[in-house]
């Protein structure tokens, strides 16, 4: 009988994976499904619909309301965030694409003690702001920079930051914040 009982399952699962093969992956959604995603490592179990973007997620979920959302279309890099060591925009990227992926918003750069990331301090320092709808993506995406190349020169922080556009035309300045971080960071 047992081994009747497994030829019975094994039967069922090859026709399940036949049937999987020709109608193609699952399909989730329209209605709410759990995601879970690793936001400044810790852990946030959602129920979402699974159109909704990691961006809107961690904005109106997680109150994590540090990246802005600016143009909601993937050109201004406002929302950038880190995700598994690559800057993507929050924005065009779906919550549930980056589940089990780790997720860096600027909500998580300073210390546990308050203390700015040298970074942040660094855009402090230059005034390298004016509205600052922009600033939460470029101090990210400095971040990202600086922890890839940490001696970077200024093609390569230029070449980092070039999917941020700043409307204030704060660009002198921030390139001054990049590098006095860099400074900073290699004390
Ligand atoms: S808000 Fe995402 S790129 Fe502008
Ligand atoms: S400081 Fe206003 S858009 Fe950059």
């Amino acid at each position: 009988m047992k081994s009747a009982g497994v030829t019975s399952l094994a039967t069922a699962v090859t026709t399940a994976t036949v049937v999987e093969a020709q109608t193609g992956p699952r399909a989730v959604g329209p209605g709410d499904v759990p995601v879970t995603l690793i936001v400044n490592g810790k852990r946030l179990d959602l129920k979402i619909e699974p159109r909704v973007t990691l961006l809107d997620a961690i904005r109106n979920r997680a109150d994590l309301t540090g990246n802005k959302r600016v143009c909601d279309r993937g050109t201004c890099g406002a929302c950038t965030m880190i995700v598994d060591g690559r800057t993507v925009y929050a924005c065009s990227t779906l919550a549930i694409e980056v589940q089990g992926k780790q997720i860096r918003t600027v909500d998580g750069l300073a210390s546990a003690t308050g203390t700015m990331h040298p970074v942040q301090q660094a855009f402090c320092d230059t005034d390298g702001l004016m509205c600052g709808f922009c600033t939460p993506g470029f101090v990210v995406a400095t971040v990202a920079v600086l922890e890839k190349y940490p001696n970077a020169t200024r093609e390569q922080i230029s070449k980092g930051l070039d999917g941020n556009i700043c409307r204030c035309g704060t660009f002198v300045r921030i390139m001054e914040a990049a590098l006095k971080a860099k400074q900073v960071a290699r004390g």
